[in-house]
């Protein structure tokens, strides 16, 4: 009897920020996955999770620690700082929920200081918390993995062999990407990119799923685009006029400032091919709408607001099926529904 596939994968349409923690987070609480897998490069991500006022910052855990029926998985491909990754165990106290596989890599104090010096910090600015130093070691097959690490034992096992029997009964999951297409090291901006590939099919790969195992490819796009470090923005505005828009952000790893520019179409089609993206999710309506702020209709959303989707929709040919339209896991407009109905 065939089962009824439910593999989600959840990606970054631009340069990562786009805010796929929240996104994530919704879909966490709204479809209550069985598990949300981690893939994606490790602890240089930043998610952001709001739910009633309170305020969770992620670098390593599956950002839907909100929801309790959910297991929390982090896949072979993904790099674990030990210490980031139990200290968010501890301040979540969800250490029952939590499964990382034996195979990941290991960071280092040894990576971290490598990548706060020299090129990596100087040419291609990056996040400095040692990924791509310790992606190395990995490909010099020098790299240490969690289980020989006696501080993660209690969480360590087998998650591509998890997430598979859990497809193969039939239930829901979540694969959490992290950074954005255009910071893949393959299909991204070279050489400011990062240490991996973070399209759709290589977060399948991180985990151990093949690609006949996925339903839905989700990519996050932001209603503007954002990029902290070196490399390409096409569009680019100064720094004061986002102040003006309100699109000034601060990096969650690094607190830097984040650059900016309108959103573009070009990119993000780009973004649409390279990860076979079969929904969308669109991020910060409310930001460039300020009428928009905490809306959940689409109906009730102003005749600029709808045609700024719709030209997205109309240009990209994928459903923009998801809005957020505030920071809170329910400033949300889920059209999943209402889109089924039309197609
Ligand atoms: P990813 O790295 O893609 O996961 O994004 P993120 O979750 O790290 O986002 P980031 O750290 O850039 O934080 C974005 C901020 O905007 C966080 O405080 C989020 O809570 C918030 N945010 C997310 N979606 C929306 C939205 O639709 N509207 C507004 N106003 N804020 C949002
Ligand atoms: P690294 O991944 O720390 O090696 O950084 C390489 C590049 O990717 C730099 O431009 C970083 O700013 C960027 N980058 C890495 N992770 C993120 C992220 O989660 N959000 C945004 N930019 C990121
Ligand atoms: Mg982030």
């Amino acid at each position: 009897m065939a089962i009824e596939m439910s593999v989600t994968v959840v990606v970054g349409g631009f340069f990562g920020d786009e805010g796929k923690g929240k996104i994530i987070s919704y879909l966490a609480m709204k479809d209550n996955p069985s598990a949300t897998v981690r893939g994606g490069v490790g602890p240089n991500a930043g998610h952001t999770v709001v739910y009633e006022g309170k305020s969770y910052k992620l670098r390593m855990l599956p950002s839907a620690i909100l929801n309790k029926q959910t297991k929390l998985m982090i896949s072979a491909g993904v790099l674990i700082n030990p210490n980031v990754l139990l200290n968010e165990i501890k301040t979540f106290d969800v250490g029952s929920r939590v499964l990382i596989d034996s195979q990941c890599s290991i960071i280092e104090d040894a990576h971290i200081e490598r990548d706060r010096g020299g090129h990596l910090k100087e040419r291609i600015g990056t996040t400095g918390s040692g990924t791509g130093p310790a992606n190395s070691d990995r490909v010099l097959r020098i790299a240490k993995i969690a289980r020989d690490i006696s501080s993660l034992k209690d969480y360590v096992g087998d998650v591509a062999l998890e997430v598979n029997r859990l497809i193969d009964d039939g239930a829901s999951i979540i694969l959490e990407g992290t950074q954005g297409t255009f910071l893949s090291l393959y299909h991204g901006t070279y050489p400011y990119v990062t240490s991996k590939d973070v399209t759709a099919s290589a977060i399948c790969s991180d985990v151990g799923i093949g690609p006949k195992k996925v339903k839905d490819v989700f990519v996050v796009f932001k209603s503007y685009v954002t990029r902290v470090g070196e490399g390409f923005l096409p569009g680019e505005i100064s720094e004061e006029e986002a102040i003006k828009r309100g699109w000034r952000e601060v990096a969650t790893v690094t607190g830097r400032v984040r650059r900016s520019a309108p959103f573009n179409l070009e990119l993000a089609k780009r973004a649409i091919m390279l990860n076979s993206a079969t929904q969308i999710a669109l991020t910060k309506l409310d930001v460039i709408f300020p009428d928009a702020s905490g809306m959940t209709s689409f109906e009730a959303l102003s005749k600029e607001a709808k045609k700024f989707i719709e030209d997205i929709e109309n240009s990209l040919r994928v459903p923009v099926s998801i809005i957020s339209t505030g920071p809170e896991v329910f400033d949300t407009i889920d059209r999943r529904d209402q889109l089924r109905i039309m197609a």
